[in-house]
């Protein structure tokens, strides 16, 4: 199959690439000049574990190859993705989609012969239908069908995600697009993916469901923890006994900061405005933003607390900004509302992230450091905010000793409390009360 991905940010590197990888003929497009130079001298603009040796690969091999011009690629296309950005719209939180729109209509002109549109960005409930509208009204006589299938990737685990995915949703009535969509993803025939097809607006909403409902078992999570902290439970404990009820599930049980990144929280919003427009209100997925946001905030005073309630003066070291860990990534992280709540209280911030090099200019007035020693040199206090492995197996000894005072504030459950009070830290964690 002949692929044109628009769109060459997260989602439409990582699913070009893999489509690739899957055998099908892939054209990376992007009005990003620049971008595009750098990807084809083989420079990967984000970080994600493997993806600069799959592109590389794939490149090689004749399949993938990355252009600024849409023209050949959408003409020849068997299929052409629309994976362009659906940012947050400022102020009001429902999903801009301009660059939707814009992607539509210069398809819309260079199509040539049956040709599937397929929406992988994430975009509301009835995007579908305005993307047909849209190309209808620019191209009366085009042969098309716009699918939705949307995509359920892990930043840092992408790759795995997209190679051995629970299951691919595919949203159309248009029985020449679902033959199209079933050849794309054939490949996971063999490990016996489902394929789930469905009408466009349901696979729209599969999509802020799914991450609606993640974000929510993350925010009880949450909300068990502090419970625990009053009452001298184990979060932990609790999320392991009530995560082997199959009904439940073992995973996001992980108690920690509030979630962050480049979904939930867009995600979360635009349904709750999709909801009260539809007035059918997701008074849960409501309280959910809510409780996350006043959570991150509230985190620092976690930190004021180890340290008598005052940060005047302090020094205190950070571990992790990205919002979680392997990738490079600093959208809505927790990190950007701890640092400034840290620095309002008087206190002077130094950080260590490996990959959130992005931080630099979002987090002004913090002093990044080359490593995570140097990142607690002279700190009263140590908070942990990203769980990155290295931060795993610190030299804890080490660690004390450089440490004016042997403070920890671990915000992800990394290490176990008996073990650091063991060696003489004084340690706080989420929901080990
Ligand atoms: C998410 C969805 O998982 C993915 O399916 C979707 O397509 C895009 O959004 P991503 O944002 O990359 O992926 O990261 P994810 O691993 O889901 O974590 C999101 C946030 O939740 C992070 O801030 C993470 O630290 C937090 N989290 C996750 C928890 O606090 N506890 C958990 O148990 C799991």
């Amino acid at each position: 199959m002949r692929v044109a991905m628009i769109g060459t940010g997260y989602v439409g590197l990582v699913s070009g690439a893999c489509f690739a990888d899957f055998g099908h003929d892939v054209v990376c497009i992007d009005k990003d000049a620049g971008k595009i130079a750098r990807l084809k001298q083989g420079e990967i603009p984000i970080f994600e574990p493997g993806l600069d040796a799959l592109v590389e690969r794939n490149v090689r091999e004749g399949r993938l190859s990355f252009s600024v011009d849409a023209a050949d690629a959408v003409r020849n296309a068997d299929a052409v993705f629309i994976a362009v950005g659906t940012p947050s719209r400022r102020g009001d939180g429902y999903a801009d989609l301009s660059y939707v729109h814009a992607a539509a209509e210069e398809i819309a002109g260079l199509m040539d012969g049956f040709t599937v549109i397929v929406t992988k960005s994430t975009v509301p409930v009835g995007t579908g239908d305005e993307i047909e509208d849209i190309v209808r009204k620019a191209s009366p006589n085009a042969d098309f069908a716009v699918v939705s299938n949307p995509e359920f990737l892990r930043e840092g685990a992408a790759i795995e995600d997209f190679k051995r995915p629970d299951r691919v949703v595919v949203g159309t009535d248009d029985e020449r697009a679902k033959a199209v969509m079933n050849e794309l993803y054939r490949p996971l025939f063999l490990n016996e993916t489902p394929i789930v097809f469905t009408g466009r607006r349901t696979s729209e909403l599969i999509k802020y469901a799914a991450n609606a409902f993640l974000a929510l078992k993350i925010t009880f999570i949450n909300e068990i923890a502090d419970l625990c902290e009053a009452v001298g439970a184990d979060v932990q404990q609790v999320a392991r006994g009530i995560g082997l009820d199959k009904r439940i599930g073992n995973k996001f049980l992980n108690a920690g900061p509030g979630y962050g990144g480049s979904c939930f929280p867009k995600d979360t919003l635009a349904l709750v405005r999709t909801a009260q427009d539809a007035k059918a209100p997701l008074r849960l997925i409501e309280t959910t933003v809510e409780i996350n946001d006043v959570r991150k905030k509230a985190m620092a005073g976690r930190v004021a607390d180890v340290l008598e309630g005052d940060l005047t003066g302090k020094v205190i070291g950070v571990l992790g900004l990205t919002f979680k860990p392997n990738t490079d990534d600093m959208r809505d992280a927790p990190s950007l509302d701890i640092v400034p709540a840290l620095q309002a209280m008087g206190a002077t911030v130094q950080a260590y992230d490996p990959e959130g090099h992005e931080a630099r200019q979002m987090l002004p007035g913090v002093a990044f450091k080359a490593g995570p020693y140097e990142a607690v040199e002279g700190a009263d206090a140590v908070v942990i905010i990203t769980e990155w492995d290295q931060f795993r197996a610190l030299d804890l000894d080490r660690m004390k000793t450089l440490m004016k005072s042997p403070n920890v504030v671990d915000l992800r459950n990394i290490y176990r409390p008996d073990d650091m009070r063991a060696r003489g830290f004084r340690y706080s964690s989420i929901g080990r009360g």
